[in-house]
């Protein structure tokens, strides 16, 4: 099945699909050939589909128009981890979804089961697109009528971005640039930042509070930095609601085994430290690497805050609720606790039942040793504060996902065929 709303008509901007990570067929093997043959008749069956739904072949799009009482909200990188949890939590309380996504990294499953679980006309849609390319997003703000933008879409490693610092630059700080264009051109005036503790580097002083100076030491904080500035210089000159949200390290799964964390395989050398820890319950790597032992920290490992994806998607309803046109609110959202590495790995054992190997190695360029928040001002000004702090708890969550889609959200679209 295709990830496109099958009874809805679609903008022009989600005909732009790319079959090429889907299609893996191997000319040489002649058991693939009816594969190709069937993936072959399934693009073009998708073809005529796409034409039938064309502007000229149908009344305009519900996402098209501002409806009284409905909030349409645009979740970039919506196929993504913490998206796909947001979107499904927006669509739970009523909100309409557009999710814009390239599926760079995020899973055209994630959309999949959110398109299963709200299959009425005007709830959700998807678009597949690249924020890069400034056209396109033009025309898809030209096209729906969005009320507000939660901007997840990003590429989020640390330790990549220290190996393809352009690459961040680009994909975090000058997307956001052009969505919030785009946003300004189309008079789109509530966005909600996906925005990173990693844009306070390596504070002196702990907690970190919204007033801690930004020294970010990676390219992935530098980037997200500047990002944040171009939101703050610009929210300035215009009436637009700004929040912007500061998350500390995300974990945990949908309570209710529907999504997870599913990052490519690819990307899991970069990966953090949950993903890690159950590929490793799994047998998929052989052990766990820590990286890092020196630091001034009691047990000599890094310390961070973990808070659980289902908490951090309740902050973003709330700072949209709470979202004042003309006024930016900025927001640390962690647990307020810190907890080391070696802690994470023990409560990981735990929640998997698995003795997972551990091997321990130098610090990692671009790693900070203590990082925790102080979360008095989002409890204070948006009534919220995290409910799901057992490290524990989470992880057990997070694994029974892990163990009931070990190939992420399911094979590729080919081997269904
Ligand atoms: N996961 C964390 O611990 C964490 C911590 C702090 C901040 N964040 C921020 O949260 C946001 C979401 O992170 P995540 O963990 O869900 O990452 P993710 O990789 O799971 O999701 C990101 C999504 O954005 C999409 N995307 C990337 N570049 C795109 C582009 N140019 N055009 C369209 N779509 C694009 C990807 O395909 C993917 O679906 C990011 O902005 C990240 O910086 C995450």
């Amino acid at each position: 099945m295709l990830p496109t709303n099958r009874n809805r008509p679609q903008p022009r901007a989600s005909r732009s699909w790319s079959f090429s990570e889907m299609d893996f067929s191997d000319p040489k093997r002649k058991p693939r050939l009816l594969s190709k043959i069937l993936m072959g008749t399934f693009l073009t069956a998708m073809c005529i589909v796409m034409l039938i739904q064309s502007p000229c072949h149908s009344s305009p799009s519900v996402f098209s128009i501002h409806e009284p009482g409905v909030t349409h909200v645009l979740v970039t990188g919506g196929a993504g981890y913490i998206g796909s949890h947001a979107a499904l939590r927006l669509l739970k309380d009523s909100y309409r979804v557009t999710i814009v996504d390239n599926l760079s990294r995020g899973n055209i499953g994630a959309i999949k089961a959110l398109q299963n679980l709200f299959p009425e006309p005007g709830r959700l849609q998807f678009i597949y697109a690249d924020l890069g390319d400034a056209k396109t997003v033009n025309r898809i703000f030209a096209e729906n009528a969005f009320d507000a933008v939660m901007h997840f879409a990003a590429v989020a490693y640390v330790g990549e971005s220290t190996l393809e610092p352009l690459r961040y630059y680009h994909n975090i700080t000058s997307n956001t640039l052009v969505v919030l264009e785009a946003m300004a051109a189309h008079g789109v005036k509530t966005l909600i930042y996906s925005s990173t503790c990693a844009t306070y580097g390596e504070p002196e002083k702990m907690p970190i509070t919204e007033e801690t100076p930004q020294v970010p030491i990676n390219p992935y904080g530098k980037a997200k930095k500047m990002a944040e500035d171009i939101i703050l210089d610009f929210s300035t000159r215009s009436n637009m609601a700004v929040m912007i949200l500061r998350y500390f390290n995300v974990i945990g799964s949908d309570p209710e085994g529907r999504f997870g964390e599913a990052p490519r395989p690819e990307l899991r050398e970069h990966g953090r430290i949950s993903g890690a820890c159950f590929d490793a319950a799994l047998g998929i790597i052989p052990g766990l690497k820590v990286k890092g032992t020196d630091y001034e920290t009691p047990d000599g490992t890094c310390i961070r805050d973990y808070i659980d994806v289902t908490d951090l998607v309740d902050a973003h309803v709330k700072a949209l609720d709470k979202a004042e046109p003309g006024k930016v609110g900025i927001y640390n959202v962690g647990t307020g606790k810190g907890r080391s590495v070696k802690e994470f790995v023990e409560a990981c054992k735990k929640a998997t039942g698995v003795d997972i190997k551990v091997d321990y190695f130098p610090r990692r360029p671009g790693d900070y040793a203590e990082v925790y928040s102080d979360p008095t001002k989002i409890k204070r000004e948006l009534n919220w504060t995290a409910q799901r702090t057992d490290l524990l708890e989470s992880l057990q969550t997070a694994w029974r996902w892990q163990k009931s889609h070990r190939s992420g959200y399911g094979p590729p679209l080919a081997m269904v065929l």
